[in-house]
């Protein structure tokens, strides 16, 4: 049985008295077999699963983006009973933000290059949610995608600057059949631009290639990825090719002897594209 739930006081009350391990996996909605892999992932490590969907408004820069931001809430709720959610917690707006609401959770370190320098206040979002969420579910663990690498290591921060006691658990990343990693931002593409999107897994497959051949210097890997990028027209713009820390997302470079993120963002119209691997480690 997988419960629905809109008020925060019954979500609450759902996970105050829920078997422990409690997990919590916290989503936008418009879900796919990314997420499920984290519910299932929850599911086996822990006794009750609690999911969160909500369209968060304040992570969303462009109020179009937010506006046209899929809900379908019927088959989100069908794809989270095959994949084991015990709860599904699905508010409202004014329930999550009611009035009078002034307090914004703010994460420098991480959250300032990359996707915070292209989306101002959107890690701002995140963390100030992800913050009422965790103190609402009080969950032991909380599960997120190795796919939005930047937001798992500023959630990471996030839970050590501020004490809260939750394990985050990081899942791989789910892809299609063709290797571009899934994301309701798919869907808003052109049929001619999703087949030519398969392009950005190529080229962190050739980065991946590169450094199995022993080139370990940041410039050159950056320069094999952006030449497979560069190679497909569709592409309206490379927003970023970067090699961080995965930690603090400082610039890094193999050849520290550390494991280091490779990353990219692309642009097909207005759909970014996001993707990343490690290597080494
Ligand atoms: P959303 O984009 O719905 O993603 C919810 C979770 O699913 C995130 O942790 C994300 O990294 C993970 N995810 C998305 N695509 C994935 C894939 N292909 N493989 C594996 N995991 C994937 O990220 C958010 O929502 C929001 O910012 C949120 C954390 C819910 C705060 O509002």
């Amino acid at each position: 049985m997988t419960e629905l739930v809109t008020t925060v006081g019954a979500f609450q009350d759902f996970c105050q008295h829920a078997r422990r391990p409690l997990a919590l996996v916290p989503t936008l909605g418009a879900l796919h077999e990314g997420h499920a892999s984290l519910v299932r992932q929850a599911r086996s490590d822990c006794a009750t699963v609690a999911v969160s969907v909500f369209v968060n408004p304040t992570q969303f820069d462009a109020s179009r983006d937010l506006e046209r931001y899929p809900r379908p809430l019927e088959e989100d709720m069908a794809l989270l009973r095959q994949a084991g959610a015990d709860i599904v917690f699905a508010p409202s707006v004014e329930e999550v933000y009611p009035e009078g609401f002034v307090t914004l959770v703010e994460c420098s370190g991480p959250a300032l290059g990359l996707e915070g320098a292209a989306r101002p206040g959107h890690f701002q979002g995140v963390t100030t949610v992800v913050t009422k969420l965790l103190a609402m579910a009080q969950p032991d663990a909380a599960y997120f995608g190795q796919k939005d690498a930047q937001q798992l290591a500023v959630v990471r921060r996030l839970v050590t600057d501020l004490n809260i006691p939750v394990r985050i658990q990081a899942v791989s990343t789910v892809r299609e059949a063709d290797g571009l990693a899934m994301s309701s931002r798919n869907s808003a593409l052109s049929p001619e631009d999703r087949a030519a999107a398969r392009v950005v897994y190529r080229s962190l497959s050739a980065v991946v290639d590169l450094y199995g051949r022993g080139q370990m210097e940041a410039s050159e890997l950056e320069a094999g990825c952006r030449h497979v990028l560069e190679s497909e027209p569709r592409i309206d713009r490379i927003d970023y090719v970067a090699l961080v820390d995965p930690i603090t997302f400082a610039p890094a470079s193999p050849a520290d002897g550390n494991p280091v993120l490779f990353l990219v963002a692309v642009r097909f119209g207005d759909t970014r594209l996001l993707d990343n691997v490690v290597l080494g480690g």
